[in-house]
């Protein structure tokens, strides 16, 4: 039985991207920092698929523990971790006005939670066949195609690429590859009502990576299956 866990998945392309793992036969993990989630994995469940919900604040070490020794009594490895959750996409700000209770922030959540919760569930994705670590970054985390405005939020996800690719010949030799991937600008609360596409077309690029085969690639950065720019 392949299972998977994804962060910040009550709303957006979290929630997608459960409903895409469990209709390829994943048991799925949906977990929220609110109870929301709750109410979500009990509405796909009633779709038939198979989705359990526990709770995590991916900015919190107590919630990573907790749902640690939660996964660890009741699921005996892990195939698929998609750290999803996301935060502060500052485009109210530049370098020189800054708040930097909202750096901090965006530090905490979006590189400083997928490396933690890597770190945690790493013993978990080691007894898997095929370990798959996807971190959900952004082009504008991107040196080659970032763009003016959202400060924090670039530096955060960029800091997300470097992570991936140290986190990724860290387990060189073992079945636990690791890639960021950019979904695209996707129509979600952060990427608003204009961006051109769907929470199902932004999922498939994240689904992609989760389901690399055993001589897929490991410390790329990636959109639709692609390779992108660092
Ligand atoms: N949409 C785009 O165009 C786009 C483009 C490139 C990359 N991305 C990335 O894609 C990912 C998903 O974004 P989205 O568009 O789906 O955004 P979204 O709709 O704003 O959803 C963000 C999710 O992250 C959760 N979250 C925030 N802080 C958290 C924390 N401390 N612990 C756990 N969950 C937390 C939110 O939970 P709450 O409901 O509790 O706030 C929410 O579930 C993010 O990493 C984002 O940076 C999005």
């Amino acid at each position: 039985m392949p299972y998977a866990l994804v962060t910040g998945a009550n709303r957006g392309l979290g929630r997608e991207t459960v409903r895409q793992l469990a209709l390829k036969g994943f048991t799925v993990v949906l977990t929220s920092r609110s109870e929301s989630g709750r109410a979500v994995a009990a509405s796909f469940r009633r779709e038939n698929l198979a989705v359990d919900f526990h709770q995590l604040d991916v900015a919190d070490g107590q919630s990573i523990a907790e749902l640690k020794e939660y996964l660890t009594e009741r699921y005996d490895h892990l195939d698929v971790l998609v750290n999803n959750a996301g935060i502060h996409y500052d485009t109210f700000q530049n370098t020189l006005t800054a708040d930097f209770a909202i750096v901090e922030e965006a530090i905490q959540v979006n590189t400083l939670g997928p490396w933690r919760l890597s770190k945690a569930l790493l013993p978990l994705l080691r007894k898997s066949d095929n370990g798959r670590i996807v971190n959900v970054s952004s082009s504008s985390g991107s040196f080659a195609d970032s763009w003016p405005g959202t400060p924090a939020y670039s530096l955060s996800k960029a800091a997300l690429n470097m992570l991936t690719k140290k986190m990724a010949a860290d387990l060189e030799e073992t079945n636990v590859k690791v890639n960021a991937v950019c979904p695209g600008w996707v129509r979600t609360d952060m990427g608003g009502p204009e961006a051109p596409r769907s929470v199902a077309e932004g999922a498939a690029s994240i689904l992609w990576a989760a389901l690399l085969p055993q001589d897929g690639p490991t410390g790329g950065f990636f959109r639709d299956g692609e390779v992108a720019n660092w």
